[in-house]
């Protein structure tokens, strides 16, 4: 089975899961969500990059350059789902599927965090499962790109 690329993008503040606000983000850190995906991705037949910014600038590059080298994109923007125009317009030029995640439920916290910048351009929304989310996400990618 020849393997397809995934690349996973988690936004700002995300390099400190585990450590920040655990009683919402749970106390699983980063590499351990990167290193897990990386191990479901070699079950499955895909394999993970993964890359962390906590700039938007970086984020759209990297969103850029997945336009040429990958064949989906999980994303989880943090803060900048709620703010970012430059993200939305990135996303807009790639032709794969998009996922968009996040570790907590938006919809049940405060109301700047239910409008997000990306729910109506990306393929699909998986929030509120902390960092199963992440795999689920994988697997449907995966399912999708069958
Ligand atoms: C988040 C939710 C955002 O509102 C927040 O700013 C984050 C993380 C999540 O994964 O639940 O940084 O995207």
């Amino acid at each position: 089975m020849a393997s397809k690329k995934i690349l996973v993008i988690h936004g700002p503040n995300l390099n400190m899961l585990g450590k920040r606000e655990p009683e919402i983000y749970g106390t699983t850190s980063l590499d351990d969500i990167n290193k897990r995906l990386t191990e479901l991705g070699k079950k499955i037949g895909i394999i993970v990059d993964a890359f962390q910014s906590n700039h938007e600038g970086a984020i759209v590059d990297k969103i850029q350059e997945a336009s040429q080298k990958h064949e989906g994109l999980i994303i989880n923007p943090g803060a900048f789902s709620h703010t970012s125009i430059a993200i939305r317009d990135a996303l807009l030029i790639l032709k794969v599927p998009v996922i968009e995640i996040h570790l907590s439920n938006i919809y049940k916290r405060e109301s700047f965090r239910h409008k997000s910048m990306i729910a109506d351009i990306a393929t699909a929304t998986l929030c509120g499962f902390g960092h199963s989310g992440y795999y689920m996400a994988l697997e449907a990618i995966s399912r999708m790109l069958k």
